[in-house]
């Protein structure tokens, strides 16, 4: 039995077939669009179903075929509560792609279900957030009386369309930090900081990453602030968008966003996705001020995640596959994120 690849003809999906392809492995493509999953079956060689999520017994047949499902269908707000009951009913592993904080908390919700039916539930295999939730637990194991947890990322190379599309739909929602265990509101790029990223000095700026929810289900720190590095003009976009909260809030607006967005904007090209490259550092603290810091670099974040999503399919495949609700380090430990072909971590000395 293989693995299914769902939002096969998404461009991440795209992207995680092919590398599929490349490592040799064989999974089985699905869609709800029967023109645009047969052009990229066709390209691949590989078996496609064509299932809308909607279409309950047929959704749960196709499941039924395969032992896992990396599920690329985004917005995942949309979308993980179909898949993931499916799996839960035909005991098919889940896992996703999202960095969505209320699908992360959602799917936490499912735990003990899943468990009870020995069905991992493991969100979050991309960029966003296999290497800082990998790194956050690797630091964690190091000082298990941190009780804070600063993490940041760095990328070059662009954003999918599809990535933008998944942004609009929480624009509404602002920033988050995770304090006394409790994950607060706060104004969107709440602080900024600067952060060496091992090439360079960098400003960051506060995000509601996906890790605020993760890399406290994997280490348990209960002070956790998430950052993203970004250019002026990026900054004084989050200070418009914090201004602009109740306005995004209102459906015909996403909806319009989202279609210019789709109309306007070009996906990373090959190119573009060869030459970038992302960055990841991490620091926890003690109560009375010890540290340790880690860094860590990798590929294009968009070719990170094809790499992550397909390995960690692989391990599933390989019987590592823990029932309940997963983060990537729980799943499969703190070094999964550096076997992945070109990711490279160091340690800064405190
Ligand atoms: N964690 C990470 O680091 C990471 C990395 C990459 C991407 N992502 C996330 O992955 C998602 C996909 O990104 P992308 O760049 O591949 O976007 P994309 O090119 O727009 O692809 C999205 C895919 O989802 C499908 N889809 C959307 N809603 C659906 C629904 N209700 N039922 C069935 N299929 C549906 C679309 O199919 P139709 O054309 O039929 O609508 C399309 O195939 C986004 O949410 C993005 O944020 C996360």
């Amino acid at each position: 039995m293989s693995y299914l690849i769902y939002g096969a003809y998404g461009y991440t999906g795209q992207l995680i077939a092919q590398r599929a392809v490349e490592t040799g492995h064989e999974p089985l493509l699905a869609g709800r669009n029967a023109g645009a999953l047969e052009a990229v079956a066709s390209t691949f060689d590989l078996p496609s179903r064509v299932v809308a999520l909607d279409e309950l017994s047929r959704l749960q047949s196709v499941l039924g075929e395969v032992e896992a499902v990396i599920h690329c269908a985004g917005p995942f707000v949309h979308t993980a509560g179909p898949m993931a009951a499916a799996c839960i009913e035909t005991g098919t592993h889940y896992l996703d792609i999202t960095g969505e904080i209320p699908v992360f908390e959602a799917l936490a919700d499912w735990d003990v279900v899943a468990e009870k039916r020995e069905v991992m539930l493991l969100p979050g295999i991309g960029f966003d957030v296999v290497p800082t939730d990998c790194l956050a637990r690797l630091l964690s194991d190091e000082m298990p009386s941190a009780t804070t947890l600063e993490l940041a990322v760095y990328g070059s190379g662009g954003l999918s369309k599809g990535t933008l599309n998944s942004v609009i739909e929480h624009a509404d929602v602002g920033g988050r930090v995770r304090r006394e265990a409790e994950l607060i509101d706060v104004p969107l790029g709440w602080t900024t900081r600067s952060v060496d990223f091992g090439d360079s000095s960098r400003t960051v700026v506060s995000i509601p990453w996906g890790d605020l929810v993760t890399a406290h289900h994997s280490t348990g720190i209960p002070n956790i602030s998430v950052y993203v590095a970004l250019p002026p003009l990026g900054r004084l976009a989050f200070r418009l968008g914090e201004s602009l909260k109740p306005l995004l809030a209102w459906p015909p607006l996403k909806t319009f966003l989202q279609r210019a967005v789709d109309y306007w904007l070009e996906n990373p090209s090959a190119e573009t996705r060869e030459r970038g490259e992302t960055r990841v550092w991490a620091s926890v603290r003690g109560a009375s001020g010890e540290r340790r810091t880690a860094r860590l670099t990798g590929p294009e974040a968009y070719t990170f995640t094809a790499r992550t999503a397909v390995q960690a399919a692989g391990r599933v495949m390989d019987g590592t596959a823990p029932s309940g609700f997963q983060t990537p380090s729980t799943a499969f430990g703190p070094s999964f994120a550096t076997d992945i072909e070109g990711v490279e971590r160091s340690r800064i000395a405190q």
